[in-house]
Order: C-alpha cells, then sequence, then structure tokens
C-alpha cells in the first residue's frame, strides 16, 4: 500500500489491526464454487507425493508464496522477521510490504530487511505502481530490491483502494508504459499484482505486451481493501457498495492462464492447502496466502512455521486424494465448477 509521511495516524498498524478484525474478510471464498475430484483409486503412496518447484532460481519445497504485507514499524519488523524464519524452514516464496516509506526515510530499511532470517527463499521486493507517477522511476526500484536483496521486484497495482484511501493517490494515468520501462531496466524481474481486486486478463496482456511476464492474481475473496479504507475513512457504506467489486481469485488466474506462456501466481482468498491446490489446478504455478500468515505472525514464529507446515500437509493431501503425484498432475487434473452438471 501507499503511505503519506504526514498521515496522523500509523497507516502501517491500522492496516495491521483492521486486516486482522475477521470482518475484512470475505467469505465464503471464490474457491468453495471450485472441487478437485476425488480419486479412490489414486494408485500413488502419500508419502512419495511430491509438491516441489522452482521459482527465479530457487528451489522451492512447496509452491507457495507468503503475499508481501507490511514493514516501517516496530511490530512490523516482529512481523516480518516472523514470516521470514517460517518462509525458510517450509522453503517457501517471501514477500514483504510496500517499502515506500523506507525509499523516502531509510531508518525504516531495517523493518524490512529479512535476508537474514530467510537467506536461500526467493525474496520479493515490493512498490506501489502508482508511485511511477509520483516521483519514483527506476533508481527507486532498483532501491527497494538492493535494500532487501530481492530476487524480483513486485509492483502492486490498487486503484479501488487508493480511490476510498482518505490518503489515497489517484493518478493511475500511463502506468503500463512507465511499469515497461522498469522492467526493461531493472536488473530482476518485474512481478504485477493486484491486493484483493484481482488482475484480469485484458490488464496483463497490457502488461506482457511491455515486457512483464510474471503475474499475480490477488483476486477478489479474502481480505477486502474496500471495507479496510472505507473504515479508515468513515464511510463504511462505501466499503459495503465496493467490498465485492473485482475479479474472483479463481477467475483472475484462469484468464492469466490463458494468456501461455508466462509465471501465475494465484492469490486472494486463499485460506488452506486445498485452497492452494484448487489454484494450482486452475492454472496457477504458485499460490500465494497473506492475512492467514498475517494472524500467525502476529503471535510468534513458531505459529508461523506451523501455519505454513500445515498448508504444505493439506496442498499434499489434496493432491495425494485426487490422484496428483506432482504438480504437473495437479494441473492436468483441472478443478470443477460446482454449477457445473
Ligand atoms: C497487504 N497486501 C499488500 N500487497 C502489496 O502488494 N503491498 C503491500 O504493502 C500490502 N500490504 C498489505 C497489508 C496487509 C495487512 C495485508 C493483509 C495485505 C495485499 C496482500 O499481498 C494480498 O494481495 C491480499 O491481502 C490478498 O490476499 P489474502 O489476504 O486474501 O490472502
Amino acid at each position: 500500500m501507499t503511505d503519506l509521511p504526514a498521515a496522523p495516524r500509523d497507516r502501517k498498524a491500522e492496516h495491521i489491526e483492521l486486516a486482522l478484525d475477521e470482518r475484512s474478510q470475505l467469505s465464503p471464498s471464490a474457491f468453495d464454487d471450485w472441487t478437485l475430484e476425488h480419486q479412490a483409486l489414486p494408485e500413488l503412496d502419500l508419502a512419495a507425493v511430491d509438491c516441489a518447484t522452482t521459482f527465479l532460481g530457487r528451489e522451492l519445497a512447496a509452491p507457495l508464496v507468503v503475499s508481501g504485507m507490511t514493514g516501517g514499524t516496530v511490530e512490523a519488523a516482529r512481523i516480518n522477521r516472523n514470516l521470514a524464519v517460517a518462509a525458510e524452514e517450509a522453503r517457501v516464496v517471501l514477500g514483504v510490504g510496500s517499502q515506500r516509506r523506507a525509499i523516502e526515510d531509510p531508518a525504516q530499511a531495517a523493518s524490512f530487511q529479512v535476508r537474514r532470517w530467510a537467506p536461500s527463499v526467493p525474496l520479493l521486493a515490493n512498490l506501489g505502481a502508482v508511485q511511477l507517477n509520483y516521483g519514483f522511476g527506476i533508481d527507486e526500484c532498483r532501491r527497494a530490491v538492493e535494500m532487501i536483496a530481492a530476487d524480483a521486484l513486485v509492483l502492486h497495482l490498487n486503484p479501488l483502494q487508493e480511490a476510498l484511501q482518505p490518503e489515497g493517490q489517484g493518478d493511475f494515468s500511463g502506468l503500463a508504459a512507465k511499469i515497461g520501462a522498469v522492467a526493461e531496466r531493472l536488473e530482476v524481474p518485474v512481478i504485477v499484482k493486484e491486493v484483493g481486486c484481482g488482475l484480469s486478463g485484458s490488464a496483463a496482456r497490457r502488461l506482457r505486451a511491455v515486457g512483464v511476464s510474471i503475474f499475480d492474481s490477488a483476486g477478489l475473496g479474502g481480505t477486502s481493501w474496500a471495507r479496510i479504507e472505507s473504515w479508515r475513512a468513515g464511510d463504511p457504506a462505501s466499503g459495503e457498495l465496493f467490498a465485492r467489486w473485482g475479479v474472483p481469485a479463481p477467475d483472475s488466474i484462469r484468464q492469466l492462464r490463458a494468456l501461455g506462456d508466462v509465471t501465475v501466481i494465484g492469490s486472494g482468498g486463499v485460506r488452506s492447502g486445498v485452497d492452494a491446490a484448487k489454484a494450482l489446478a486452475l492454472g496457477a504455478d504458485l499460490a500465494g496466502i497473506a492475512q492467514p500468515y498475517l494472524r500467525a505472525a502476529v503471535t510468534s514464529a513458531a505459529a508461523t512455521v506451523e501455519a505454513l507446515a500445515r498448508t504444505r500437509r493439506e496442498l499434499v493431501i489434496a493432491m495425494f486424494a485426487s490422484g496428483a503425484g506432482d504438480l504437473a498432475a495437479l494441473r492436468a487434473r483441472g478443478a470443477r465448477h460446482r454449477a457445473e452438471p
């Protein structure tokens, strides 16, 4: 998310507090509309089910991403450390939240610097794409990557959030070309994601044309920024009006997959390893989770380690019970919409 230095209260702290309020979570998740077919005769050994993969040249024990959330406060530093310890233990991808405030005030950088706890996993830097219209360019993008020794830079798109945010920045014009210019010059790949309203196939197609080839759906179905920002603005009615605005995560994943030769992270309302399996069966290469891991990380590193281990366990069981011995087989199985005959 974006930050204003002059915000009267601390926005990052408010985001954490409000995202932990269960009313910020849309339910049921859109993944509930999809099922994986049960296979009574899997002809597999559960112990041999293999969900390992690689991403950005690093090996992962599971195709999971801890989606970028926070940084810039003392509490955020503790959360990031717990997420990093757990991501390293589970060998999965780790993102941090928007580094804008640390670019503007280097004293804040330490709260994002998780490499020491997560030396071997892919690490994702993060900035709001809209910042490219508010003074940021390739230099700030490079600094975000260097600040945390990242393997890629996530640029998040959040037009609805900015529109509802009291201090939001609304100039999203000309962004595709600016994102393309960063993707062309940056030393590491650029990943474009939404924050919970879903990246559509048409938006991603425009971004692929300018050189982006990794997309994160961050679709509708989990954390509702419409609700969170409208609460902050004292206008909950707008939050309800826009709570269901967006592309549901399963639809976004399918639209992104249809682009062909791109890498797709499926996220937004993934709440279990079963949801992750559905995201993968729908065409994602990796599945991303944010709010449930935040909930664990405010508790302890041990709780976060357990939350990540549980997601992997659930994913492996879902693969086994649908007869998929590896991720390629899971993808080939596909998922079925409950409304389909
Ligand atoms: C986020 N998210 C987010 N995304 C991003 O790209 N940059 C950011 O700074 C943040 N900040 C942030 C803070 C908090 C407290 C939460 C819960 C989330 C969005 C996140 O990465 C993810 O895309 C959405 O939350 C949807 O996933 P879930 O929460 O439904 O699993």
